[in-house]
């Protein structure tokens, strides 16, 4: 499993920690930075990251930044990117077995690093349940299209 994962200024020291943790799980990460604190723009990372998924390099995709509310609405904006922001594992769980959600966000001045790391946990322990939930990601993917 390949996680791309992406931040704005306001998420860099929360960005280090999930993906020493993403590491340390043994998952693979690519980091598409921004790796400083001085002030970037979060859509640029948002697309950083969903170029990833979209194009298959990874398989599911990290963006983190100040409330997770401004990079989740960038990721939703790239055609084929359901992303979900979370500020509690329930969300994030539910957000995978029936959004199918490739893009977890969060933000850094909103929860602690525990309280992401369990999130990060639940949206990656969860499975698509497709069936009925199948039908309504194709209705998502015809408003896309439009
Ligand atoms: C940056 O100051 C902040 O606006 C950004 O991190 C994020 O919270 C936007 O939604």
């Amino acid at each position: 499993m390949k996680i791309a994962i992406g931040n704005d200024h306001a998420a860099t020291d929360m960005k280090n920690e999930i993906m020493q943790y993403l590491k340390d799980k043994g998952l693979e990460v690519v980091n598409v930075g921004t790796d400083g604190h001085e002030s970037v723009d979060y859509p640029v990372y948002a697309k950083k990251v969903c170029d990833k998924v979209v194009s298959g390099e990874a398989d599911l995709g990290i963006a983190i930044c100040g409330t997770g509310v401004g990079i989740s609405i960038a990721c939703n904006k790239v055609k084929g990117i359901r992303a979900v922001c979370c500020s509690e594992p329930f969300s994030a769980k539910l957000s995978r077995q029936h959004n199918n959600s490739n893009v977890l966000c969060f933000g850094a001045r909103v929860i602690g690093p525990e309280l992401a790391k369990m999130i990060v946990d639940e949206w990656l322990a969860a499975e698509f349940q497709g069936g009925r939930h199948q039908h309504r990601i194709d209705e998502i993917a015809e408003i896309e299209a439009l």
